[in-house]
């Protein structure tokens, strides 16, 4: 196997993505904040189904964490993550440094509207921002053919697909089902974080949301009862803080009285020092989960 190479500048990105597109080849992009896991191998893989040259892009972005939250320790290990991209076929790694992405004078930050009002975007101001804009900057960096992002992070997913259409940007967003530990935790960076008993505790999330996906597909339609039937899923001890738990509509994330034929189940929940988040979508019409796991 070639071995990874890497490319820290922007320049140098454009020269060899477009490279890669007068070759004729088809470009995917798998962007990371690094410190790799099994959820973002399983995202290379499925890009690598559909394109000729895999690019996986590893930077913490500043601009998406608010002051006090966990950029500084963040976990980085960047030998790591270029030996799982050798190991899963990735061709390139793209890791800018933070003066590259936003050097001295930078200006110019993206917003959504409306989409980046609720969940996540409720509890961390500026947070979409901060995605919006350094997604942008890789897509039109990377000139991907396709990108893909994991379906653990609904409402990024969202914004994502809006800027792509707002923007008219050339690329195909794919979204990937949420790899999970056997005891159906979320695959995440900031799994790292917790302590034994937290861990523990953390598997609450999921079944919580388990609980909800079987109400409304046993009919019920009023989002509190669903809500409510979460939250005590939940037992609040030490460390263990809810941000929100909730049933929205899952094209907007608006929240809803009544639920209607697509459901976004989502929770956000503190363990610790890790603020962990999930989701499921439920299809009511169909009766259909369309979380494939
Ligand atoms: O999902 C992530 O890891 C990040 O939000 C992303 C999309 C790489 C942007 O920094």
């Amino acid at each position: 196997m070639e071995p990874v190479r890497v490319v820290r500048h922007v320049r140098d990105m454009h020269r060899v993505a477009d490279r890669m597109r007068m070759d004729g080849l088809r470009i995917g992009l798998v962007p990371t904040m690094g410190y790799l896991h099994e959820g973002h191998a399983s995202l290379m893989r499925q890009i690598g189904r559909v394109t000729d040259r895999t690019v996986v892009s590893v930077f913490v972005n500043p601009a998406q964490f608010g002051p006090g939250e966990d950029f500084e320790t963040y976990p980085r290990d960047f030998e790591r993550d270029l030996a799982m991209v050798h190991s899963e076929g990735g061709d390139l790694v793209y890791a800018p440094s933070t003066a590259e992405m936003y050097p001295d004078g930078y200006a110019t930050y993206l917003e959504v509207e409306r989409l980046a009002d609720h969940l996540c975007g409720a509890s961390r101001p500026g947070h979409f921002r901060g995605v919006a804009t350094v997604v942008t900057k890789l897509l039109t960096a990377v000139k991907p053919h396709v990108a893909i992002f994991g379906q653990k992070d609904a409402q990024q997913t969202g914004v994502v697909r809006r800027i792509v259409a707002d923007l008219n940007l050339d690329v195909e967003v794919m979204i990937a089902p949420t790899v999970r530990e056997a005891d159906g935790l979320a695959k995440s960076s900031r799994n790292r974080y917790m302590t034994p008993r937290h861990r523990r505790c953390a598997t609450v999330l999921y079944s919580a949301l388990q609980e909800g996906r079987d109400l409304v597909q046993e009919g019920e339609r009023r989002a509190s009862a669903v809500i409510d039937a979460m939250r005590r899923r939940v037992t609040l001890g030490p460390g263990v803080e809810v941000d929100y738990i909730t049933a929205v509509d899952a094209e907007d994330f608006r929240p809803v009285e009544a639920l209607g034929d697509s459901v976004l189940l989502a929770a956000a929940v503190r363990f610790g020092e890790s603020r962990l988040i999930d989701n499921i979508v439920v299809e009511t019409e169909r009766r259909a989960v369309k979380e494939i796991r």
